[in-house]
Order: C-alpha cells, then sequence, then structure tokens
C-alpha cells in the first residue's frame, strides 16, 4: 500500500526546538533554486566549481585500483578520527605551495572545509561570544557561527582587504564592553563573496594586532592555489604558527563531492578538536580520504591546477569584460585576482533581494549581498560567480541582467526610489557597523 504523506505547513515541533534551531537561515537563492536552475536561466549565483576539466576516466581507473589493492579493506574500515596519515602527510604538501610549514601531527582531517567551521566554533563559541568577520563574508561561515549562537561583528574592508584600524578598534571597543572576542574569521585570498585579496602588508598589519591584543586568526583558504595573475601571496598560517588556525579544502582543486578538508592548528586546539570530530563523525570518512590521497599520488595535481586556473581566469576576464559593457552607469564592481567571485554595487535606488524574482524571469540568477551579512547590509550588492557557466553564457547572463537593471533605473526615475534600498554597502567606502562606532 502507498504511503500516504500528511503535509502540514504548521511545525508542530516549534515548542521543542533547541534556541540555536532559530538562528539557522534559508538562503535567499534556495527558494527560486527551482527556477532558477532551469536549463534557460543562466546562474551566476552558486559557487559550485567546474570540474569538467578533471580527466574523469583517469579518477575512475585510480578509484578502481586502490579499491582492489591491499588498500580497499582499509578504505572501507572506519578510521582514525583525527584523519589517515598518509592523506595529512599529503596535506602538508598541499600547503607547502602557500609558504606553510607544518607537521602531519597538526592536521585534523575535516569533511569539507565547512565542517572545519563547525568544529572551531564548537569548540571555541558559547551563546553570545564574539566573531569577527569581514564585512562582507562567506555565508556559509555565517550560518555556522549563527548556530552556535555567536554573534557575527563585521569589519570594514577595503580594496587591500580588512581595514587594520577598524579591526583594531573593533577588538578593544567589544572587550572593553565585556565581550568575549573568540576569533577574527577571514578570507585572505580571493574572498567570497567580495574576490578581494588581503595585501602582504595588511596580513602583516592584521597579525601584529593580532599579537598585540591576544586575537586568534581563523584563516580560510579554499580558493589560494586558483590565483588567476600569477601572484600568490604567503598565508598568513606561515608567519605564524601559534595564533591562526588554518583551513583548507579539495574542493576547488579537485572535486567538492568527496567532502575532504582540514584544520591546521596548534597541538592542543587540535587535540579538542579531533575530539570534537570522534563527537560528530566518529571519524571523517574513510573511503573519500584513500580517494583523494590516491588522486594526489597518480595524478599531477599541480598541473590539474595550472589547468583549472586557465579556464577560470578566461571567465573571470568574459565576466570582467561584460560587466563593462552591459552594466548602467552607477554600478562598480570589484576585479578579482583568483577565486570565483564578483561583488557588484548597484546603482542608488536599486535593491538587489527585490529585483531578484524580476531576474529570474529575465532569466538570470544571482546571489544578493545581503546573504554575505549578519546585520542585513549589501541590499545595493550581488554576488556574481563566474565559475561554473561557459564564457558565452556569462556574457549572456550579465546581458540580460544589464536589461533588468537598466528597467529597475527606468522605474526608478518614474515612480521615486525603492524604500528598501537604502542599506548600501560598498567594500570601498563602507561605514563601520554601529557596534564598532
Ligand atoms: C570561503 C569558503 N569557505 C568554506 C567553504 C566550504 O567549502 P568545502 O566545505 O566544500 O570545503 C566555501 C565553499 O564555497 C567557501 O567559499
Amino acid at each position: 500500500m502507498e504511503h500516504q504523506r500528511r503535509d502540514t505547513r504548521l511545525d508542530l515541533y516549534h515548542d521543542r526546538y533547541a534556541a540555536r534551531a532559530f538562528g539557522m537561515k534559508e538562503s535567499a537563492v534556495r527558494a527560486l533554486f527551482a527556477v532558477a536552475n532551469r536549463p534557460e536561466v543562466v546562474s551566476l549565483a552558486g559557487g559550485m566549481p567546474n570540474i569538467a576539466d578533471l580527466p574523469l576516466d583517469m579518477v575512475a581507473d585510480a578509484l578502481s585500483d586502490m579499491i582492489q589493492s591491499p588498500a580497499g579493506p582499509k578504505a572501507l574500515q572506519y578510521g582514525s578520527g583525527q584523519g589517515e596519515p598518509m592523506l595529512r602527510e599529503q596535506i602538508c604538501e598541499v600547503m607547502a605551495e602557500e609558504g606553510i610549514r607544518a607537521h602531519p601531527d597538526d592536521v585534523t582531517v575535516t569533511v569539507g572545509s565547512q565542517q572545519g567551521l563547525d568544529l572551531i566554533t564548537r569548540i571555541f563559541c558559547d551563546p553570545g561570544d564574539v566573531v569577527l568577520a569581514e564585512a562582507p563574508s562567506y555565508v556559509g561561515a555565517l550560518s555556522t557561527f549563527a548556530s552556535y549562537q555567536a554573534e557575527v561583528v563585521h569589519v570594514e574592508m577595503d580594496d587591500d582587504g580588512l581595514v587594520p584600524e577598524r579591526l583594531r578598534e573593533a577588538v578593544l571597543t567589544l572587550t572593553a564592553r565585556g565581550k568575549k572576542v573568540k576569533f577574527l574569521y577571514t578570507i585572505p585570498n580571493y574572498n567570497n563573496p567580495s574576490g578581494i585579496t588581503m595585501s602582504l602588508e595588511r596580513r602583516k598589519q592584521v597579525l601584529e594586532i593580532a599579537r598585540e591584543t591576544g586575537l586568534l586568526i581563523v584563516e580560510d583558504n579554499p580558493y589560494g592555489l586558483l590565483d588567476l595573475e600569477g601572484e600568490r601571496l604567503p598565508a598568513i598560517r606561515s608567519m605564524e604558527n601559534d595564533q591562526v588556525l588554518y583551513m583548507g579544502s579539495f574542493s576547488k582543486t579537485f572535486s567538492p563531492g568527496f567532502r575532504v578538508g582540514w584544520v591546521l592548528a596548534p597541538h592542543a586546539v587540535r587535540e579538542k578538536l579531533v575530539l570534537a570530530q570522534e563527537s560528530a563523525t566518529l571519524s571523517p570518512p574513510t573511503f573519500s580520504q584513500y580517494a583523494v590521497s590516491t588522486y594526489l599520488k597518480v595524478h599531477d595535481w599541480r598541473h590539474q591546477i595550472v589547468v583549472f586556473r586557465d579556464m577560470y581566469r578566461e571567465r573571470r576576464d568574459a565576466m570582467l569584460k561584460a560587466l563593462t559593457e552591459y552594466m548602467p552607469a552607477g554600478s562598480s564592481w570589484t576585479h578579482p585576482k583568483g577565486g570565483f567571485f564578483v561583488w557588484l554595487t548597484l546603482p542608488a535606488g536599486i535593491d538587489s533581494q527585490a529585483m531578484l524574482p524580476r531576474a529570474v524571469t529575465n532569466r538570470v540568477a544571482y546571489t544578493p549581498g545581503t546573504a554575505f551579512y549578519a546585520d542585513d547590509l549589501g541590499a545595493r550588492n550581488i554576488r556574481l560567480s563566474y565559475c561554473y557557466p561557459t564564457p558565452e553564457r556569462i556574457r549572456e547572463g550579465v546581458r540580460r541582467l544589464g536589461e533588468v537593471l537598466n528597467r529597475e533605473s527606468q522605474l526608478n526615475r518614474t515612480f521615486g526610489i525603492h524604500p528598501g534600498a537604502h542599506a548600501v554597502h560598498n567594500v570601498e567606502s563602507n561605514s563601520p557597523h554601529p557596534d564598532q562606532a
């Protein structure tokens, strides 16, 4: 007999949830996901890496050989809570590409770097503790912080990344108010969503402030090897061992499907991370770890990253060129030197969230800027991803976006400015978060 599903829109469990469940928000694009993913819509919304250039036959052969080798039974068993020793050694080789000298004992393997964020927040944050984050910052990190009821305070960025004076001010002001500032969360390379890179000078200044004030830095670096201009800056972790927790991932340089990332942490923190990992998963997935380890062993992964870089560079260039051609006067955008994203600031009076359904009707999707703030700023901003669509589709998507923006501007000229469109946030000229004023 067919099982009858009795759907109700009422949440009968509402009174039973833990307080932290109320901090979890649905993403702005999720509601439009089904429509935004129709083939006729150009989606500049998601951050999916493009794995079309991966040699899938090589991956299939390598995995099949691995399963039939003596490693096979181990790959199908429970493993260590810290992660497989072989992979942790290889992870140290990957980090060496960004100037980091590390010991495999200090590495904890995680289920993507997203789980690294979860474990770090779990061991450091009580409800009400403060996490400092760039303005804007990665939506997945903001939702992790919210789910542990941490309070996010944004710190201003400009074209060179975090503004050191604002960071110092935030730490001092919040501490004087009795707040516990647990760490600074930063994405120094090709920030998601802004595409901005923290300059070398700024990295040193941020580190200086951290040392001065005892601030812990959580450095999230999934895009570091995807530099598009031949210039790679040293990781903050390469300049300081004790005060930095570093997170890496194979999602953008190999495949997100295996869900393998890692945290490099000082010894004492590493011990806590492993305990947290054991209570979360017993052990991170052994099969995925063997798969990634095999890939790193049998494939020229450094060359594969060069192939990815060439592909992403072409897409970034297509997007920047199309923006110059199709964006109306009054808009501006960042020029990323790597990674996946461009941050667009719209002409005054246009609300990116309110405009989204009209954009999707015009067959283009994007992520509204408000997703990247814990405090509802970013209404005049849009994150555009160039990672997934082909250069031709990117160009067409930006052209369609230009049409929608021109129509919105026309409406504003006729009827006046949308009342919700005042929360401007331009990374080049933002005002401090009220909490830091
Ligand atoms: C800045 C940043 N951190 C972490 C992640 C999570 O990546 P994963 O869990 O796939 O390693 C992402 C994914 O887009 C990201 O952009």
